[in-house]
């Protein structure tokens, strides 16, 4: 990710442009609630709650010298007005009518916000059925090859940044869960993949042409779903010669989050895990999509792989050896939006007595995910800005399977992620980073 403590980062000037591939629920809630906090509509309750960088604070030096600065105010950062949304989707509902159809805000908030949805409306898509088999796409391009394709694309983006007179662009994918794949010959270079545009390969999908469309275009990429879309060498290496920050994949939000959460907890007290049950119920267009086997085969890869990672069994068999790790989704139309999460987690304790954890979480998936989106875009600026190309991992905090250096293993841990994106910003700003060692308070 090359980066230089106290490098010189240059100013956020002028206007961003956030590119969302895929204007649903996510994307247009990001939208939505961006254009509130600017626009100050609604009650106090209408902060950029979630967000690390609108709400987050940093420490800095020893924690006798009390420097606690906004996040905001200690790096760079652009400025929430200066932001325009733009985006593709494979239908032409504007930012309004796609999010009236999501459902997540209510209709309150999105008669105030309505004036400043209706003109965010989405460009043509890439869309091919082979990858999301529950939807058909009505508003799509067409082209002889995925060359062609790509080139759309291109011509898109230039457009989208003339049109706006925008400084710098970033992109951020908010489109459906296409499905599982795993890399395959066009992959493994820039030269390969970019003969398999030109021939069509059926292994290059919709997502990774976008990505391919937007790094050759000078923006950096942030992949939002469990899409393979540019978590291979070729895509790597056009980062890298393009001089990119790029990361992913897939949001961690939800059930996630919480087993990123309680995962290292167990390990820490060195309490035994039997088995994890998980399973969900959801009703948006995302679960629609998820309940085609071969989606759903990407989104449960992403899912199970946090646990295995943070527990180790392979350092510490007589604990996690032999656990059982089930991840279950259910499309279920009556919840919307609002999904709900169980995980039974059966754990075991000194001398082996068995005890069991029950979550029950009531989340709402774009109200999480909202925030994500947001500050993925700030610091994926601010990282082009600082001139960081390459692999994001102190980005791995916003992700279910961080993108890692092919020779290492992710750091799924959410609090160890948290280090890492915080030492980030010491080092690119040269304060001290902070170890925890504190020895030094009691010379
Ligand atoms: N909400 C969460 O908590 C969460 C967490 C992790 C990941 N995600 C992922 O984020 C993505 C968006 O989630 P959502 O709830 O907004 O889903 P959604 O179905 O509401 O929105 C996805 C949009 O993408 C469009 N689309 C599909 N294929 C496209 C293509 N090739 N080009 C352009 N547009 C395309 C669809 O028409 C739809 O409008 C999904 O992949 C989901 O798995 C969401």
């Amino acid at each position: 990710m090359v980066m230089q403590k106290g490098t010189k980062i240059l100013p956020a000037e002028g206007k961003l442009g956030v590119l969302l591939p895929g204007l649903g629920a996510v994307a247009t809630t990001v939208i939505a609630g961006v254009e509130a906090v600017r626009r100050g509509l609604g009650t106090p309750q209408k902060k950029p709650i979630g967000s690390l960088t609108q709400m987050g604070r940093i420490r800095l030096g020893k924690r006798t010298e009390n420097r606690n600065p906004y996040i905001r105010d200690f790096v760079p950062l652009s400025q929430l007005e200066d932001i325009v949304f733009g985006g593709w989707d494979i239908f032409p509902d504007n930012a309004y009518e796609a999010a009236a159809h999501a459902g997540v805000l209510s209709r309150e908030d999105l008669a105030d916000l309505r004036p400043h949805l209706e003109p965010v409306r989405p460009m043509p898509g890439v869309f091919d059925p082979s990858y999301v088999k529950k939807l058909s796409g009505t508003f799509v391009k067409q082209g002889r090859s995925k060359r062609e394709l790509a080139d759309q694309l291109m011509a898109d983006i230039a457009n989208f940044k003339r049109d706006n007179g925008l400084a710098r662009c970033v992109a951020i994918w908010c489109a459906s869960t296409e499905v599982y794949q795993q890399p395959s010959a066009c992959h493994a270079s820039l030269e390969a993949f970019e003969k398999g545009l030109d021939e069509n390969d059926e292994h290059i999908a919709p997502s990774a042409i976008y990505a391919y469309a937007c790094l050759k275009s000078g923006v950096p990429y942030a992949n939002g779903a469990p899409n393979l879309s540019l978590d291979f060498p070729a895509m790597i290496e056009l980062a890298k010669r393009q001089g990119l920050p790029i990361c992913g994949k897939d949001f961690k939000t939800g059930q996630t989050l919480m087993k990123t959460v309680l995962a290292p907890t167990l390990k820490a007290r060195c309490l035994g895990l039997e088995g994890w049950y998980s399973t969900n119920i959801l009703g948006n267009r995302d679960g629609e999509v998820l309940d085609d086997p071969e989606s759903f085969k990407t989104k449960e890869m992403s899912k199970l792989g946090a646990l295995e990672y943070i527990l180790q069994p392979h350092l510490y068999p007589d604990l996690y050896e032999h656990f059982h790790h089930v991840v279950r989704i259910n499309y279920y139309p009556p919840r919307g939006d609002n999904k709900e999460g169980w995980d039974n987690i059966d754990i075991f304790g000194w001398l082996g007595y068995p005890m069991q954890i029950k979550i029950d979480f009531l989340c709402r998936d774009s109200i999480l995910a909202a925030p994500i989106v947001l500050d993925l875009a700030l610091f994926m600026d601010l990282a082009q800005r600082a001139g960081m190309q390459g692999i994001q991992e102190w980005l791995s905090f916003y992700f279910k399977t961080p993108m890692t250096a092919p020779s290492l293993y992710p750091e799924h841990d959410l609090f160890i992620q948290l280090m890492k994106l915080k030492n980030t910003l010491r080092y690119l700003r040269g304060e001290e980073l902070i170890t925890h060692l504190g020895a030094e308070y009691y010379d």
